[in-house]
């Protein structure tokens, strides 16, 4: 197949790390007879610093016209004064809206080689396989927002949280999709016992499951429950899905049942068009440049990449199969051991994977 694939690369580790998956892309396309075209494009602060915006127009139309996204990370210290005019980050939220992809797939899976990198115990976190679908387009993250200044010279600023009945909708059939090919039971996390925004979700969510997905476990989770439900009974999740402020906080605390943040990627998706592949870590602007970062996340995003966008199957089985393999047979970045033990830099650690493919 011929594909075209645009590289954004960002900030921070982000240019090591789409490095390491771009070398996997092109060998896997090779052994299997296909033709990617890469595209490299500028977002977050290499694009503020180079074109005064995080998301360039011609960044944009690229992508558009691409068949998908591999981006690595932006953000970091440089660009973080609270008063800036623009942000790294406005890039990566107008690109998840300008290509409608309003939903997050973040899968976290504990690799059995790594179960004691975990900071929690063996005997909770063995066997966690949760597939969480992250509302990505819309919530507090993009409702109405200001901030005013009142009469008497204080500040006022507010952000809302805002869905309709067909934003839910769309992320709630597609996790129940997942679901019914999975372990068939998915939890809806809210709290609507306070939030307005909660109770439309609770009620859209609840009709569709009754009056489509029958054959599922559904089950209802208020979000500071299931802060704490993550870390006391993780594998007995299967499909969790929730809006996107929460997605983004519970994401992250899932993302230590692994044990390492350098081994998760994260795909979102929209309901036509490029989907965009990512790490979950951010730049990690403390390593930057190092050549020590974790690429395996980047790789497995490629996998992802693979499967949901070009729905190479096979390929993407094959990545990850790789990427098990270095695993199995000790390769380490430094992440993953203890401090002061030998490991591996990340080119090093991309070849290891290049030949297990
Ligand atoms: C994520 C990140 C982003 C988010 C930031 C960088 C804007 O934390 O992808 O989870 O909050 O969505
Ligand atoms: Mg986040």
């Amino acid at each position: 197949m011929k594909a075209t694939i645009v590289l954004l690369p960002g900030d921070g580790i982000g240019p090591e790390v789409t490095t390491s998956a771009h070398r996997v892309l092109e060998a896997i396309a090779k052994r299997h007879g296909h033709e990617f075209r890469f595209q490299e494009c500028k977002i977050g602060g290499i694009a503020i610093d180079m074109f005064g915006d995080p998301l360039p127009a011609d960044t944009i139309a690229a992508c558009k016209g691409s068949d998908a996204v591999l981006l690595g990370a932006v953000g970091g210290p440089k660009w973080d004064d609270p008063n800036a005019k623009t942000r790294p980050e406005a890039g990566l939220l107008k690109i998840r809206k300008e290509l409608g992809l309003f939903a997050n797939l973040r899968p976290i899976v504990t690799f059995p080689e790594l179960l004691d990198s975990s900071p929690l115990k063996r005997s909770i976190i063995e066997g966690t396989d949760i597939l969480f679908f992250r509302e990505l387009t819309g919530g507090l993250y993009f409702g109405p927002s200001g901030c005013e200044t009142l009469e008497d010279g204080q500040q006022r600023a507010y952000s809302t949280a805002v869905y309709t009945t067909s934003e839910v909708e769309r992320i709630v059939r597609m996790a129940a999709d997942a679901a019914r090919t999975r372990r068939k039971k998915l939890t809806m996390v809210d709290k609507a016992n306070v939030l307005e925004a909660s109770r439309l979700w609770r009620r859209v969510t609840g009709k569709i499951m009754q009056e489509e997905y029958p054959d599922l476990q559904y089950e209802v989770v208020l979000v500071d429950s299931m802060a704490m439900h993550l870390l006391s009974r993780p594998t007995s999740f299967d499909v969790v899905v929730t809006s996107n402020m929460f997605g983004d906080i519970l994401t992250d605390e899932a993302s230590m049942l692994p044990g390492s943040l350098g081994m998760l990627p994260s795909a979102s998706i929209g309901s036509s068009g490029p989907g965009l592949y990512e790490p979950i870590h951010g730049s990690a602007p403390d390593i930057a440049g190092k050549g020590i970062a974790n690429p395996l996340a980047t790789i497995l995003a490629a996998a992802m990449l693979c499967r949901h966008s070009l729905g190479l199957h096979q390929e993407a089985d094959e990545i990850e199969r790789a990427v098990r393999k270095v695993l199995a047979q000790g390769d380490r970045t430094a992440d993953l051991v203890a401090k002061g033990t030998a490991s591996l830099g990340t080119a090093a650690m991309t070849e290891r994977v290049l030949e297990a493919l």
